[in-house]
């Protein structure tokens, strides 16, 4: 059987016009850097999404691969590899060989937004890769969202009332759609520093993650 395709943006895509020009200012400057809308990473058989904001500038938008050769990606693909939800070694770039298990990673926005904040209009203008993508993984049971942004984009996309799902960390939220949406604070640079998310936090996270599947 054929598997239906899950919807991604063109590489050119100029939906957004703010995030199509800020993607030509950023090619002209690095013209051998990746600069494009950043495709999710890892099988799309996986039984868990985990939903990030955006590209980096130097990170994602560089590599093309997400949380890649960002700070906050330090974290979470450490993590993974702890609890066996990825194989290899994590070296920061694209074609370091590391590979998911059973998880896959996207973004809510994916396209590099300046100072790293997308507007409500290009985050809803992206909603349907997200959509698709929750339309066409078989198996998907457990959606984790990386901070409020990433958890209000999985509501909307599901249709669901922002005000019936409180945000915070470490929450599960079963939707109608079935799928159990799950919080974390965004394992950002900022928040890691700021202590507002520790190491131990983020694997309380995984933990939960891994005996809900
Ligand atoms: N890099 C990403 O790909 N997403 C984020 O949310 C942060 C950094």
């Amino acid at each position: 059987m054929t598997k239906k395709k899950i919807l991604a943006p063109d590489h050119n895509c100029q939906i957004c016009p703010r995030l199509a020009a800020f993607r030509a200012k950023n090619q002209a400057k690095y013209p051998d850097k990746f600069n494009a809308p950043v495709p999710s990473f890892g099988s799309e058989d996986a039984e868990i999404l985990i939903v990030g904001l955006a590209p980096g500038l130097k990170g994602a938008n560089f590599t093309g691969r997400p949380f890649t050769g960002d700070f906050a990606g330090d974290l979470l693909y450490s993590t993974l590899l702890k609890y066996k939800l990825a194989k290899g070694e994590f070296k920061a770039h694209a074609d370091d060989g590391l590979e998911l298990i059973n998880c896959r990673i996207t973004n809510a926005v994916r396209c590099l937004p300046p100072e790293n904040k997308p507007t409500g209009y290009e985050i809803n203008n992206c909603q349907p890769f997200l959509k698709s993508q929750f339309d066409h993984m078989p198996n998907l049971k457990i959606v984790l969202a990386l901070g409020l942004i990433g958890h209000n984009a999985v509501l909307k996309t599901s249709g669901e009332k922002l005000s019936g799902y409180k945000f915070a960390h470490c929450a599960t939220h079963k939707l109608q759609s079935g799928l159990t949406l799950i919080d974390s604070y965004h394992c950002s640079k900022y928040n890691t520093s700021t202590k507002r998310l520790t190491e131990p936090m983020f694997h309380d996270v995984f933990e939960k993650i891994l005996k809900l599947i």
